[in-house]
């Protein structure tokens, strides 16, 4: 992973002739990221709590994913729009003690907020939390979940 760095502003702006041999690097790896969204109806992402919140790496995915003029824009009245439209987004939570969409678990709304960002609204929620108090269970009730998904 290649985390963002050296940049003034979000969404990825700088001009090709400013760019740095980190910012290659980077706009390379964006530019994947982001014809993979482009390209895919659904989108899977398994995740685990990592402090409270997302792993580094997928903070970082984020950063490489949020790129005006191709996963977001702004509005001349200012406001922001998502420009994936039509997909559908299903997550794997994992903790291991950690009670999902309680107060302590900031990955979750964190996620759904980004995703939505992006544009993609429908977004499904599979649990697989606090796997270090009863592994089984967790196990179960996220096969469970699953089994319920219709596509
Ligand atoms: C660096 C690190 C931080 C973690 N922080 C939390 C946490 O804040 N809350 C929690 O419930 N589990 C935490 N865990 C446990 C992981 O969430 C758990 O091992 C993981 O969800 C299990 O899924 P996996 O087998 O797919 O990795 C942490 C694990 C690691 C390695």
């Amino acid at each position: 992973m290649v985390f963002v760095s050296g940049l003034t502003e979000s969404g990825m702006k700088i001009d090709k002739k400013d760019q740095t041999e980190h910012h290659k690097k980077m706009f390379e790896l964006s530019d994947t990221l982001v014809k993979e969204l482009k390209e895919s109806d659904i989108i899977i992402i398994s995740a685990p709590i990592y402090n409270y919140g997302p792993p580094a790496t997928l903070k970082a995915w984020s950063d490489l994913a949020a790129r005006i003029g191709e996963t977001f824009r702004f509005k001349p009245n200012g406001r922001r729009e998502g420009l994936l439209k039509n997909k559908k987004a299903y997550l794997v939570i994992t903790s291991g003690g950690t009670k999902l969409n309680s107060e302590e678990d900031f990955l979750t709304p964190w996620l759904k907020f980004i995703l939505n960002f992006f544009g993609i609204d429908q977004v499904e929620i599979i649990s697989a939390d606090q796997m270090a108090l009863d592994y089984e269970k967790s196990i179960r009730e996220a096969e469970a979940q699953i089994d319920k998904i219709k596509v």
